[in-house]
């Protein structure tokens, strides 16, 4: 076995609801995912992050579990789920799932019961109880959109019950030592059926205590370095995925020493490669990276353009936040709980450019990289639906009615495909695009230079170079505010990166730089040229690769 894959896999997150349709109903499913292996394959992902498929009422996309050994029988069976890990193993392919250990759906037999126990009782305390709406007056709300309150009323207790998300999600008791043993079964369920990982949903949650945020606390981590030990002592080499929306600072202590998560998502880059983009500027992708940068052996981040949530701006300063949101939100109805609902491609203005250098930026900054299914293609979203719905329409495949998602009728409970003239499946589709490296006879010249060519070959790019998920970083300083540089490195390799942000070509002082050896074709844009004096002219928009010899030259910043 490779030992720590997680450091090189290319993570693609899908929901398995509306990804692809195996039998017709309507419904993505595991028949239907299975069938696609190969365009994930060839698209040079290694891994896959399924989004919830466990039975649920669905009032939050699956995020609200009604049975954690149980996969939805819309999507198939559990044997259904075990033919498509099969088939993604056979294929190299790595599958990551989600335990949502925060909380459950009320539609749990868990909370049924425990709404019907005796107070005091073990069965009622599996969620957390009060008799007043005051207590832990100091967590906020999360989504302020929708809730107001961490506390819901239960009639049937005749208590108030404690929810960070949905007023539909109790959270579970992490003080009772019941609760704590039940969620190590189903964690345990998974990684016996075969998965690779866990990414470990709304994780900072789990305690309250009087007097705190109600996150990040002490026992919270005591817990995780449990489920870490049962990790290590049994099941070899796979991967605890935090997602932890905070600081950098607080997110990185989820790696404890190397004892707690494997891998934590990276939130604060998002907002800064976005205002790096609008200003044109590089600093603060380069502040945010060299804070994060020194985590504990074995540890990567995870890094991601966007997810199937809003862009979150919570952990921004109210200005950042007030220009993020003017720039990319102008319309109300593409803001959602403080953040942004859109997808990347209408994000950027659908400019190729833009998009492009987000992914190379992507694919070569510390951390292991997650696309979110769709943005690979340029899919846009529809700001016209609820929620979250509007980034999580139905992958376009071909140009044909619901984009070849589905030869049915598109269920009322996946949100319908994209079909406006920008953005609709009859233009962005992936049979319009190639698949693979982009190299192969058959595919047309319009094929290869679309937007998913472009994706694949910085994949297949990226995926023979080690130092771009294990190098050490180094930032160049060209003393050019437009252009990030910068060089990933193991001993064995060394790559520079550098990107325009601005809207003109920029020319890279020869004297700033180490001696390429290597342009390794392509990242974003056009190819960089040279000037009479060696310089490297970047044109607008752009990132390019190269291989260096020798670090002798450099001026660091
Ligand atoms: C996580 C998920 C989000 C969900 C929430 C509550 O933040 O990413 O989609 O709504 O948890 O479970
Ligand atoms: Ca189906």
């Amino acid at each position: 076995m490779n030992s720590e894959w997680y450091m090189d896999a290319v993570i693609y997150a899908l929901h398995v609801k509306t990804f692809f349709d195996g039998n017709g109903d309507g419904i993505g499913d595991f028949a239907g995912l299975t069938l696609k292996l190969d365009y994930l394959a060839s698209l040079g992902v290694t891994c896959l992050w399924l989004l919830p498929f466990c039975e649920s009422p669905l009032r939050d996309d699956g995020y609200d579990v009604a049975h954690y050994e149980r996969v939805d029988p819309r999507y198939g069976s559990l044997a259904d789920f075990r033919r498509f890990l099969d088939a993604a193993h056979a294929r190299g392919l790595r599958v990551v799932t989600e335990l949502v250990l925060n909380h459950t759906s009320d539609a749990h037999p868990w909370f049924q019961a425990a709404r019907r126990a005796p107070a005091g009782s073990s069965k009622r305390n599996f969620y957390v109880w009060s008799d007043t709406d005051r207590r832990y007056a100091g967590a906020r709300v999360i989504f302020r959109d929708a809730e107001t309150s961490n506390w819901a009323w239960d009639p049937i207790a005749r208590a108030y019950y404690w929810h960070r998300f949905f007023s539909h999600q109790p959270d579970l008791n992490f003080d009772n030592p019941r609760v704590r043993r039940a969620v190590i079964k189903v964690m345990r369920f998974w990684l016996d059926a075969g998965v690779d990982g866990l990414r470990l949903d709304a994780v900072s949650h789990l305690y309250e205590r009087e007097g705190t945020s109600c996150d990040n606390l002490p026992e919270t981590h005591e817990y995780l370095r449990e489920l870490r030990r049962i990790v290590d002592g049994h099941y070899g080499d796979r991967v605890l995925i935090a997602e932890v929306n905070q600081s950098p600072a607080v997110t990185r202590s989820y790696f404890g020493e190397g004892d707690e998560c494997h891998i934590c998502f990276h939130f604060p880059l998002v907002p800064r490669i976005l205002a790096a983009l609008r200003r044109g500027e590089a600093s603060g992708i380069a502040d945010v990276v060299r804070t994060t940068a020194d985590v504990p052996a074995g540890c990567q981040w995870a890094v991601f353009l966007r997810n199937h949530d809003d862009v979150s701006l919570s952990a921004e300063t109210a200005a950042e936040r007030d220009f993020l949101l003017a720039s990319y939100a102008p319309d109300s109805r593409m803001r959602l709980n403080q953040g942004i609902r859109r997808r990347l491609a209408p994000l950027v203005g659908n400019d190729r450019r833009r998009i492009e250098l987000a992914f190379a930026l992507l694919f070569s900054l510390p951390g292991t990289p997650v696309i979110y299914y769709g943005d690979e293609i340029g899919m846009g979203d529809n700001v016209a639906l609820p929620d979250r719905d509007g980034l999580r329409t139905p992958m376009q495949w071909t140009a044909d009615a619901t984009g070849g998602f589905t030869t049915g009728a598109v269920s009322p409970i996946v949100p319908p495909p994209i079909d406006d003239p920008e953005f609709g499946y009859q233009t962005v589709n992936v049979a319009a695009q190639s698949l693979g490296d982009g190299a192969r006879d058959d595919a047309s010249a319009s094929r290869r230079a679309s937007l998913g060519a472009s994706i694949a070959r910085m994949i297949h790019t990226r995926r023979k170079h080690r130092a771009f998920g294990r190098g050490t970083i180094e930032f160049l300083d060209v003393r050019n505010p437009h252009l990030l540089a910068f060089v990933r490195r193991t001993a064995d390799e060394s790559i520079l990166v550098v990107a325009n942000l601005s809207d003109a070509v920029q020319l890279v002082a020869c004297d700033g730089l180490p001696p390429v050896e290597r342009h390794l074709a392509p990242a974003a844009g056009e190819p960089a040229g040279t000037d009479a004096n060696g310089s490297i002219s970047m044109q607008p928009i752009s990132c390019q690769w190269f291989e260096i010899s020798s670090l002798r030259s450099l001026t660091p910043a």
